[in-house]
């Protein structure tokens, strides 16, 4: 069969034949697949840099994807760590890690969504007394993960949703998706932080995808601004695009009553994230979410790992377009 196969980490996958897979546990199920998001996840599989990587190659990269098996059903399904990933014809699934979606569901939009969106979805679910009426800070709101926790927390009922995020033009966008107040990160960062600060007086969550230098300032701006400080602050770490580390310094700890939380796999257990993707399918499904896809043949692998570093859509691969 074809599939996009890395042979080295210093190159992009090429399309190329692969073995087929084969169903080794009771559970298991070879699947046709349909659609495969390109996410930042795999790329840093894709690449050997993700703290999982074992370095063995060959490898097909893709962790999730949306396929049908030989029960007929369209599935999601999330793959464990394997060299046969969710990037080629065929893969093997375990059904356990795979929800059926409604027959109606568009494959593009779930693969492309499922993994941003579920970020913030879980998170607000399994990581915090997140109540309607809830003000939330989206820090680095301009990617994928960030547009859906945008919409997310709106779909939960959040009375302020303030999105920060650097690129102007895809900042402006945020309000038509929920958004309440949108601050640029961007020019000096000491005046950003503030700027930060000051939208953010009341917040009860906030939703990071930054880490780094930006969270440091970020927090120190938040709590230094808090209307009040006895109120409770939960700040969930969920991506880290700006940088692995965040000084935080313990007056931040102290000054207010801020508890640092985070949400990913391991944090929040397998079982608990399947519980959560029915509904978030069904939301996908339902059309709710605005949901920024690329949907691009699996023959041009290569040409969409260059496209993926440029564009801000989600590109989705497809075996048989
Ligand atoms: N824990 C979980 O469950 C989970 C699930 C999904 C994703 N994630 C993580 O969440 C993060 C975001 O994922 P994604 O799918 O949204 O990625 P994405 O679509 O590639 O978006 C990344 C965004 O971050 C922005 N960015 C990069 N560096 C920045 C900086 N220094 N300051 C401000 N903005 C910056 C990018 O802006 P430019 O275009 O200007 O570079 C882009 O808008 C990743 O770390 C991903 O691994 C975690």
């Amino acid at each position: 069969m074809k599939a996009a196969v890395v042979s080295s980490f210093d190159t992009a996958p090429r399309y190329e034949e692969f073995s087929a897979p084969t169903a080794a546990g009771d559970d298991d199920m070879v699947i046709d697949v349909i659609a495969a998001g390109l996410h930042p996840r795999v790329r840093s599989q894709a690449d050997g840099s993700h703290y999982t990587s074992t370095d063995e190659l060959p490898l097909v990269p893709g962790i999730d994807g949306v396929g049908r098996g030989a029960d007929g059903l369209l599935r999601y399904f999330i793959l464990p760590d394997t060299t046969m990933g969710a990037m080629a014809e065929q893969t093997v699934i375990d059904t356990r890690r795979s929800i059926v979606l409604p027959e109606d569901s568009d494959p593009i939009a779930v693969a492309a969504a499922m993994n941003p969106a579920m970020s913030s979805w879980v998170a607000l679910r399994q990581r915090v007394q997140f109540q309607a009426g809830h003000n939330v800070l989206v820090l680095g709101a301009t990617g994928n993960a960030g547009r859906m926790a945008v919409q997310i927390a709106k779909l939960f009922g959040a009375d302020q949703i303030i999105a920060a995020g650097r690129g102007a033009d895809r900042l402006a966008g945020l309000p038509a998706l929920g958004a309440t107040d949108t601050v640029l990160l961007q020019g000096d960062a000491d005046t950003a932080a503030q700027r930060l600060g000051q939208a953010a007086t009341d917040v009860d969550v906030v939703i990071d995808y930054l880490w780094g230098q930006p969270t440091t300032a970020a927090m120190v701006a938040v709590v230094t601004e808090r209307a009040d400080r006895g109120k409770p602050l939960t700040w969930i770490e969920i991506g880290s695009v700006a940088g692995p580390t965040a000084s935080i310094p313990s007056a931040a700890l102290r000054a207010a009553r801020l508890q640092i939380v985070g949400s990913g796999q391991g944090s929040v257990s397998t079982r608990e994230i399947l519980a959560e993707l029915p509904a978030l399918a069904q939301e996908i499904t339902n059309g709710t979410f605005d949901v920024d896809a690329r949907p691009t043949a699996l023959t041009d692998v290569e040409q969409a790992w260059a496209d993926a570093a440029r564009t801000p859509q989600r590109i989705v691969l497809m075996p048989q377009p």
